[in-house]
């Protein structure tokens, strides 16, 4: 099964977009613990890349090299067009992190938060109190502005965490998880607050253990799994990249579903329930082929459906899973590999640091 890095799609005339983001060979080690095994990304301006992995892969790790609140052991990034090492001011000027755990300080109310970070930013007052007013309107936050953080909901101080990485309008944002712990609704209203950050232009850099998300809202996705990326593409090539697709043919008559076999090569026959299954990615021209033998062969078959394997199965076929963090290079058995939708809300995590970039 092919797990290295998928070449990256040119568009027409052979003209690379401008990357927002770009890292080569990063690494990180704490100890003897090899967490990023030599990183390379390339993040086209104005589109959305998410890092896909279970926990401990390396993806908070890569968030936090790429905004400089720690530093790589080895490699190098570029971050609109600053080097992360030679000029950190450059890229904190640029960028806004919400952090995997919240930033948001549940003492003070949401519009303090948010008066706070526009002090940060050095905005004079007034323009600090229309920013904050506007994006607390926004994020549907007016009503709960004047109450402390620390009563919010989840959603509420996830949106207002986000308010808050806009304030200084960065024109890249890395987003660590910013859907775990949500609710399915609150859930889409962040990715309906994701989708118009890009369509304003912004790069987005999201890291996520769920695939639907990667799947819903990036242009390309990297799979990391124990500090190196084990596949790279858009959701549509990594779901290519592994065994499992397939089309079904259903027949009524025994007859039909005999010639079919035999018109057909390398099928699996299911005798009792007159089904036939082929080995396929799906795609256009596969079908045609099939669908032209059996043409040919003058049989018509009861029921056409076609599997593609979804980023569940690329997930657990590409990411170990393991105890130790260590990548398991070929396709697991999906039975010891942990669900990463069980994963615990970070927020549990108690004595978590706080994150910001400013
Ligand atoms: N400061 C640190 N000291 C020692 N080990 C660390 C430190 N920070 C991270 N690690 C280790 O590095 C590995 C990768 O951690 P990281 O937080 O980047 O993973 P992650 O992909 O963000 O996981 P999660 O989905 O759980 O957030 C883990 O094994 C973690 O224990
Ligand atoms: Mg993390």
């Amino acid at each position: 099964m092919p797990t290295s890095v998928m070449p990256t799609s040119k568009p027409e005339g052979g003209q690379q977009p401008l990357a927002a983001v770009t890292a080569l060979g990063l690494r990180k080690a704490y100890g003897d613990k090899t967490v990023l095994d030599g990183i390379d990304l390339r993040i086209p301006a104005g589109s959305v890349f998410a890092l896909l992995g279970p926990n401990g892969a390396g993806k908070t790790t890569t968030v936090q090299i790429l905004s400089t609140l720690i530093s790589a052991d080895g490699g190098q990034a570029q971050v609109a067009g600053h080097d992360i090492a030679a000029s950190p001011d450059g890229v904190r000027a640029a960028i806004g992190v919400t952090g995997q755990f919240s930033a948001v300080d549940g003492l003070i109310t949401g519009e303090e938060n948010m008066l706070l970070m526009a002090d940060l930013h050095h905005l004079p007052r007034r323009d600090g109190r229309r920013v904050a007013a506007e994006l607390l309107a926004r994020f549907d936050l007016t009503e709960a502005a004047k109450k402390p953080a620390s009563t919010y909901s989840g959603g509420m101080k996830r949106r207002l965490d986000i308010a808050m990485t806009l304030v200084g309008s960065p024109r890249i944002i890395f987003l660590d998880e910013p859907t775990t712990g949500l609710d399915p609704r609150a859930r889409h209203t962040m990715w309906a607050i994701i989708r118009a950050l890009v369509s304003d232009g912004v790069t987005v850099l999201l890291t996520t253990q769920y695939l639907d998300e990667a799947d819903e809202l990036a242009d390309r996705i990297a799979v990391l799994d124990g500090g190196r990326i084990v596949a790279e593409g858009t959701a549509e090539e990594l779901k290519r990249l592994i065994p499992g697709g397939h089309v079904r043919l259903r027949f009524t008559d025994p007859a039909a579903y005999r010639g079919a076999a035999t018109a057909l090569r390398d099928v699996a026959r299911h005798d009792e329930t007159l089904v036939l299954q082929i080995s396929s990615d799906g795609s256009q021209r596969e079908l045609r082929a099939i669908l032209d033998r059996l043409d040919a062969a003058g049989i018509e078959a009861d029921e056409l459906t076609v599997h593609t394997p979804d980023l569940d199965d690329v997930f657990f076929a590409l990411t170990g899973g393991s105890a130790g963090g260590t990548a398991r290079r070929h396709a697991p058995d999906p039975q010891d590999t942990p669900d990463p939708r069980n994963a615990p809300d970070p927020r549990d995590t108690p004595g978590q640091p706080k994150e910001n970039v400013r």
